[in-house]
């Protein structure tokens, strides 16, 4: 298969390999990944993660699979054994299911290794225009709050509310980000602010809890963050501590953006009640760890709680920032989400 290059996945001489996002900022730490319990793994220990890379990882992994001559039966059930890797981002389904489409062809080999590399250029192409989209909502001289990482880590291209977050810098638009440090596995503070870092993006971290003074003493002008299902109503599911944020920011008056892909919208999920939500293990919470070290402060055997994702209800949300274009509240009033981007022009699969 050709080569492909994104900030954390690496597809050369036939072998996917990804950036290990549990070590960063300490280490950069690239691994291989050469069947599918392997990239299960990975996905579910976050050291490859984010809606859309989630997504990518699987196709490239199961079209490289094919070339490598795995059987047709044994590759419907790679698909299903991928799909089941982590249930609330809609877009590894739906990369999955085109995946799947390609398998159906005659020249299945050939049709799965251009599928795979078509959704990454496809996912470059819709994260420059959610950047641009996004940019134009925000004004000059803008303090921002993101939550979690939305950002190249986790995508093809640029990211989604932190490519709006770029976009936004490289207009002179942006005095500076908060961000979040995202508990409990700490993306905003060991991801995000790495990649602003990098960009070039003045910002500072906070802990979540200092979010809320920060509002009310006036120095947010917006928050911005991703999406890993967005629900035919138009509620949205994110990492969790997005849902506080979004009322916080309803409170306080401040205007509260999603940016996502058109394709982290599942029309077939009514309302954000109906999202599967993650629930992940309770040495997350009673500690934390990482190339950093681990440490655990809570008794070893707290009883804990933690889902990895929130749910915000459309009525907290003042736009959603897609490729295809801002549909804002008063589109998605009779809570259809999907009339208001059918309206828009979308790229097409
Ligand atoms: O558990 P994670 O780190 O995969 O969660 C990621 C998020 O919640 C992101 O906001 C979302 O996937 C959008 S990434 C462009």
């Amino acid at each position: 298969m050709q080569t492909v290059n994104t900030t954390s996945l690496t597809l050369k001489e036939n072998r996917l390999w990804i950036l290990d996002q549990q070590a960063l900022p300490q280490e950069k730490c690239w691994l291989p990944c050469d069947d599918v319990e392997q990239l299960v793994g990975h996905i579910r220990a976050l050291r490859v993660r984010g809606a859309p890379l989630i997504g990518l990882s699987a196709s490239l992994l199961i079209a490289l699979l094919a070339e490598r001559g795995l059987p047709r039966t044994e590759l419907k059930q790679a698909l299903q054994t991928l799909r089941a890797a982590r249930p609330t981002a809609v877009n590894l389904m739906n990369n999955l299911d085109r995946m799947k489409l390609a398998l159906a062809q005659p020249d299945w080999v050939a049709a799965m290794a251009e599928e795979a590399l078509r959704l990454v250029d496809e996912d470059r192409i819709l994260c420059d225009r959610i950047a641009d989209n996004g940019a134009e909502w925000v004004k000059p001289g803008s303090r921002l709050l993101t939550h979690c990482n939305t950002g190249g880590l986790a995508t093809a291209g640029v990211g989604t509310a932190i490519g709006v977050l770029l976009r936004a810098h490289q207009q002179g638009k942006i005095t500076q980000v908060w961000v979040d440090e995202t508990r409990p596995l700490l993306q905003g503070g060991r991801l995000t602010a790495w990649e602003l870092g990098e960009l070039g993006i003045p910002y500072r971290l906070i802990c979540d809890s200092m979010a809320a003074s920060l509002m009310a003493e006036g120095l947010v002008d917006a928050v911005w963050v991703g999406a890993d299902r967005i629900a035919a109503n138009g509620d949205v599911a994110n990492k969790i501590g997005t849902y506080s944020l979004a009322i916080l920011a309803h409170y306080h008056r401040i205007p509260f953006y999603v940016a996502a892909p058109h394709t982290t919208h599942d029309p077939d999920c009514p309302n954000g009640a109906a999202i599967p939500i993650e629930q992940r293990a309770a040495a997350e919470v009673t500690g934390v760890s990482g190339s950093f070290g681990s440490c655990q402060w809570a008794p070893v055997d707290a009883p804990t709680y933690n889902p990895a994702f929130d749910v915000t209800p459309a009525a907290l949300i003042s736009g959603w920032v897609l490729d295809c274009g801002l549909i804002t509240p008063e589109q998605v009033t009779d809570g259809i989400f999907l009339q208001a981007m059918g309206s828009k022009e979308t790229l097409s699969a």
